[in-house]
Order: C-alpha cells, then sequence, then structure tokens
C-alpha cells in the first residue's frame, strides 16, 4: 500500500477528486487521515462521507506556527506515510514539518507556476491577460509555490471567459492532474520496492 494524507482548508473538491480515482481504479493507496486547520471545513465532513479518518487542527488555537505544526506532525507520524498532499491548503509549512517530510510534500496550484505564486493565482491570471494558465502538482519547500515541478496541465483563456468560468476550467483540470500524479508517485515506489526484492 502506498499510504497519503491530505490536508485542505476549504471545500475539499480536490480530496474528493483523489478519494474517487482512488476508489474507482482500486488503487494499491490508502488515504489515512485527512487534516484541516479550519473548524467545520467542508473537506472534514467530505472524508467522513468516504470513512476515511479526518482530524481538525484550527492553527488560531495555537500562538505560533511551529506549535499547531508540531500538532499536526503527532497526527502525521501515527501513519506510516508515503505521501502528504496539500489539496487547497491554505497555510505555509516549514520547519521540523517540512524537514520530517522532505521531498513527500506536494501541492497543487492553480497556475502554471512559476507564474502567479500565492493567492488567487487564477484571479492574478485572468487580471493579467495572459492567454494560457492552469495547473501546476510541486514539491513543497520552505520558499512559496516554488518547489521541483511534477507536473502541469494547461488551461486557455478565451475571449469569452469571466473569472468565474476560468476557475472552474482550472478546477476541472486539477480534479484530472492530481489524482494521476498521485497514481504515477504511487507507482513509482511500489515498483521500487518489487525491484528492491528482486535483487
Ligand atoms: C484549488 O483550486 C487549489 O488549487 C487551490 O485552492 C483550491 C482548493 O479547492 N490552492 C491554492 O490556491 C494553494 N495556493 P478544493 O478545496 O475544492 O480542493
Amino acid at each position: 500500500m502506498f499510504n497519503i494524507a491530505v490536508l485542505g482548508s476549504g471545500r475539499g473538491s480536490n480530496f474528493v477528486a483523489l478519494a474517487e480515482y482512488i476508489k474507482t481504479k482500486d488503487l494499491p493507496i490508502s488515504i489515512k487521515v485527512v487534516i484541516s486547520n479550519i473548524d467545520g471545513a467542508p473537506i472534514l465532513r467530505r472524508a467522513s462521507e468516504f470513512g476515511i479518518n479526518s482530524r481538525c487542527i484550527p492553527h488560531n488555537k495555537f500562538t505560533n506556527r511551529d506549535d499547531h505544526e508540531k500538532e499536526i506532525l503527532k497526527e502525521l507520524t501515527k501513519y506510516d506515510l508515503d505521501l502528504i498532499v496539500l489539496a487547497g491548503y491554505m497555510r505555509i509549512i516549514g520547519g521540523e514539518f517540512l524537514s520530517t517530510f522532505r521531498n513527500k510534500i506536494i501541492n497543487i496550484h492553480p497556475s502554471l507556476l512559476p507564474a502567479f505564486k500565492g493567492l488567487n493565482a487564477q484571479k492574478q491570471a485572468f487580471e493579467y491577460g495572459v492567454k494560457v494558465t492552469g495547473a501546476t502538482v510541486h514539491l513543497v519547500t520552505e520558499e512559496l509555490d516554488s518547489g521541483s515541478i511534477i507536473d502541469q496541465e494547461c488551461v486557455h483563456i478565451l475571449g469569452t471567459d469571466s473569472l468565474e468560468t476560468l476557475t472552474h476550467k482550472i478546477l476541472q483540470v486539477e480534479h484530472t492532474l492530481l489524482p494521476r500524479v498521485v497514481e504515477r508517485l504511487a507507482e513509482e515506489k511500489l515498483q521500487n520496492e518489487v525491484n528492491k526484492g528482486e535483487n
């Protein structure tokens, strides 16, 4: 099994797309826990609907980021995790969290990085007037939205698009991009284990 955890702050549509993909394809991937930093975030309810363990660890109950992340780490280290997926997790990650799971944390971002980092990437792209934007899955590092790019997919901005239609088109792309990346990373890891076993 390839064990993952998902962190999100809101709606959780990327989590749902991933959980459905795993279920439909009967992949050897197990979502061990879903964690949110926001009380009552829909992603927590969506996790329960899939029968997946969920935990809310609100950042505003802690006086600093380190303490909040330590609490998240305490939960994550209960599982033998291969990957942590940030799916709409609107917090910067650092310190011990990052060093414990270095190269094992990925994030989905709604632009073609390195363009339009940070919040409201779809709006940034729309207002800039680019003709092509998209979605990126990348490794998480200390620097916001700057880790190695794992995969990307583009979305054309048409003259008829509004910010709403563009955001929707990007989200649709995210919903197939993220599951594909997770599937590929799982395949690579599980194949490596088979190869090691053969040596
Ligand atoms: C997604 O569009 C994701 O790319 C974005 O938040 C949305 C979460 O939606 N993430 C970022 O902007 C991170 N910088 P969801 O909760 O429905 O998956």
